[in-house]
């Protein structure tokens, strides 16, 4: 089976080896090698460009190189090929972390002792709340969402989440549907997002969103900078002091150097690195995903396309 892998992590080269390494019996090209690509049968990839994907006509799977799958269903030429993307424990458990990290990092004021450190001032102590005391709602609640929620609830936090649709569940986090989205903002001190990028979560975090948010809270942004309106933020923050947000994820990456959040006191951010995709597990995942389909013929794919995600 011909495979191609394209890639535009930092890590790509390394990526490369240790999947030629488990996949040891199957040829896997990239661009710089001489290939036919009407015979490529198997993509791995990361942000490959359309003009690329529009040549293989003979795709029968797809694999995305992360969790998230946007960077293939925006392609034009991308039909209905099925699409496995990496599901991976370490990649959840990174995201908790850093979740955990901007949680208590509001939570503790930390930011303030830091600024004072920078000026040797001794601040006086500072009241910080109990996790019992705080009410984290979730935005999103797949397989890395609702494993963060629950782990944050296991740490006595009190957590809601926010879904679009109704699926019957076993949880013991109270969960909100489309329209109750006031109550949900209405009821957090602190909102995660872990929203793919769809046509409805683009600006779903818009100035309407954020005026339901308590004038006192932190927003923390993990699933896709396009759910975001980046101006309606920086708006919302002028008039409200006490407002905060964590961004991980950007409408665009790198974030330009001129853009007003690196600026903004209230606004950390962080470079797309909450949960960094782990070579090791993710190339084992892959390879079993790869031999099922190879061995069967044909895969389930993980994504609903009409969905998008
Ligand atoms: C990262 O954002 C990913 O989708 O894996």
């Amino acid at each position: 089976m011909n495979i191609l892998y394209y890639c535009t992590f930092s890590n790509q080269n390394e990526f490369l080896k240790a999947l030629k390494k488990k996949f040891k019996s199957h040829k896997i090209y990239t661009l710089n090698d001489k290939i036919e690509l009407d015979k490529i049968e198997v993509a791995l990839i990361w942000n490959l460009p359309d003009k690329i994907l529009k040549k293989l006509i003979n795709l029968k799977i797809v694999f995305s190189l992360g969790a998230g799958v946007d960077h293939i269903l925006k392609l034009s030429s991308y039909k209905n090929t099925p699409i496995i993307r990496i599901q991976d424990q370490n990649m959840r458990a990174r995201m908790l972390n850093h979740v955990l990290s901007q949680i208590l990092n509001y939570q503790l004021k930390l930011n303030e002792y830091h600024i004072a450190q920078d000026k040797k001032i001794w601040l006086e102590e500072r009241y910080t709340a109990l996790n019992k005391d705080l009410t984290i709602g979730v935005l999103g609640l797949g397989y890395i969402g609702n494993f963060v929620a629950q782990n944050l609830k296991n740490l006595d936090y009190n957590i809601i989440g926010y879904k679009n649709s109704y699926k019957k569940r076993n949880s013991s986090i109270r969960i909100y549907y489309k329209n109750s989205l006031r109550n949900f903002l209405q009821s957090s001190d602190i909102v995660v997002s872990i929203l793919p990028a769809t046509n409805e979560t683009k600006d779903l975090i818009n100035k309407s969103f954020l005026k339901k948010m308590k004038k006192k809270s932190l927003l923390i942004n993990i699933g896709r900078g396009s759910s975001l309106n980046e101006i309606d933020l920086l708006q919302h923050i002028s008039k409200n002091p006490n407002f905060f947000a964590s961004l991980d994820v950007f409408k665009k990456e790198p974030l330009p150097k001129k853009h007003e959040f690196w600026k903004n006191r209230n606004i950390t951010i962080t470079p797309h690195i909450a949960a960094i995709t782990d070579v090791d597990s993710a190339v084992d995942y892959m390879f079993f995903k790869f031999e099922q389909f190879r061995i069967k013929g044909k895969i389930k794919s993980e994504v609903k396309i009409k969905n998008g995600y």
